[in-house]
């Protein structure tokens, strides 16, 4: 059989990770793939006459729009990332029939409704297992090897730089800033690491995941997010205390009010496997009304595991060259007129636990008033704990653990606390998540 032909947009971390798999392991490829793969043109800036590993034979621009265009191309693999000009690209080569290959998570999140309408009108595939922890095969498991279930919540560390900052703070207290160039210099973060830190980059991989787990459209603007720059190395060493580890995670979850979607650090009690992912690895886990829990775990980001991911959807998009469009996998997991409109709950309607943590005089009543706000906004608390005041000072840390409630309850106990006189600064709060089973 004719061999199939690729043209690559981007040459760097992904891209020349890619080229280079296709090339070193393209028998196999082809053995699972039923017919030989091949690079025949690619784009790339600055590489000047330098032709890096696996693409010797291939034809080289400077000109994506030239590789999106040529009539010899059947797959596009889109790896330059961003929004622009990302979404002109794909959906010029969409237009042109092709199917394409991304691992853009920022173009799924923002753009993929219109992607994946205009594939469905021309009957090609828009793949994109990539664009979710990196070399894990999590769209896959989701939305195909869970098919018969209803999934009921997703929690996952879909951060490697964020999960590397994290690890490293807290097994050696060594410096955000010093973890966050080594992260850099590995080539896990993105082009803007503030993506990583913010928490954007998980936010645009949440909210795919939401999609495909709930069927609903792509509505990265409502995924809650807020990142790990403010996690202070106390912070860490009080949740150990505690018995929990803070990871910075995804949370999306059905419940009968609507669909929660989350970023945030949140503490998890360090039983737990996930607690136990560390430095780059992603892993998530995934509650289902069947199966129950299942984790899936792996390398999140770096070259060559993301271009596993990238080859793997090439394979697959090979072998839908020859099916009916109307019988292949949906973008979105559901058929598209099965995608339905459940409300994304804003955070004031989510129900969660909380760690907290205040610093206040160390005096008598204090304890009392800011038992009593949490009594009044009727909030439980399931763990207290005050650490002497340093020497020399006259504040004391307070840090407590609560049962679950409506955010905005929380809110108000919070305004309230913060006013106290015997209160300085704000109250620092994590969201708790047990990720139980039940
Ligand atoms: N910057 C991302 C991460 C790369 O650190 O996880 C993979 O999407």
């Amino acid at each position: 059989m004719k061999p199939v032909n690729i043209g690559l947009l981007g040459l760097g971390t992904v891209g020349g990770g890619t080229a280079r798999v296709l090339a070193n392991n393209a028998a196999e490829i082809a053995r699972r793939a039923g017919r030989e793969i091949q690079v025949i043109h690619a784009a790339a800036r600055g590489l000047g006459d330098s032709k890096p590993e696996g693409t010797a034979n291939v034809d080289i621009t400077e000109d994506a729009f030239a590789v999106v265009n040529n009539p010899e191309v059947d797959i596009v693999v889109e790896l330059i990332g961003g929004d622009s000009p990302a979404r002109e690209l794909v959906l010029q080569a969409i237009d042109n029939g092709k199917h394409v290959v991304t691992a853009n998570k920022a173009l799924i999140a923002k753009h993929g409704n219109e992607i994946f309408a205009a594939a469905q009108a021309k009957g090609v595939v828009v793949a994109f297992e990539a664009a979710v922890a990196g070399g894990i095969p999590i769209i896959k498991a989701i939305r195909e090897g869970l098919s018969a279930n209803h999934i009921q919540w997703i929690a996952g560390i879909i951060n490697g730089t964020g999960n590397f900052i994290l690890t490293e703070m807290r097994d050696k207290g060594r410096d955000f800033a010093d973890v966050l160039k080594e992260a850099q210099e590995l080539g896990y973060a993105e082009a803007d690491p503030t993506f990583d830190v913010e928490g954007i980059d998980a936010a645009h991989k949440l909210c795919i995941l939401s999609s495909i787990a709930f069927g609903v459209p792509l509505q990265f603007e409502k995924v809650y997010t807020e990142g790990i720059s403010k996690v202070s190395q106390d912070d860490v060493s009080y949740a150990s205390e505690l018995g929990y580890r803070i990871k910075h995670l995804g949370i999306t979850r059905a419940t009968e009010q609507g669909i929660e979607m989350r970023v945030h650090p949140t503490l998890i009690p360090e039983r737990r496997l996930i607690a136990n992912v560390d430095g780059v690895m992603n892993a998530v886990l995934v509650m289902a009304d069947k199966l129950g829990p299942s984790l899936y775990y792996g390398a999140g980001a770096g070259s060559d595991p993301t271009a596993s991911a990238v080859v793997a959807d090439i394979v697959d998009v090979t072998r839908d060259l020859t099916t009916d469009p109307e019988n292949r996998v949906p973008h979105l997991a559901f058929q598209p007129d099965h995608i339905n409109d459940t409300p994304i709950l804003t955070m004031d309607d989510v129900v969660t636990a909380y760690y907290l943590r205040m610093n206040a005089e160390d005096k008598p009543g204090v304890m009392a008033d800011i038992t009593r706000i949490m009594g009044e906004a009727g909030i439980s608390i399931e763990a207290i704990m005050q650490k002497e005041p340093a020497p020399g000072e006259s504040t004391a840390n307070i840090i407590m653990l609560t049962q679950r409630i409506r955010e905005a309850q929380m809110n108000q106990a919070m305004v309230a606390i913060q006013a106290l006189d015997a209160v300085s600064g704000e109250v620092t709060r994590i969201r708790v998540e047990s990720l139980a089973s039940d």
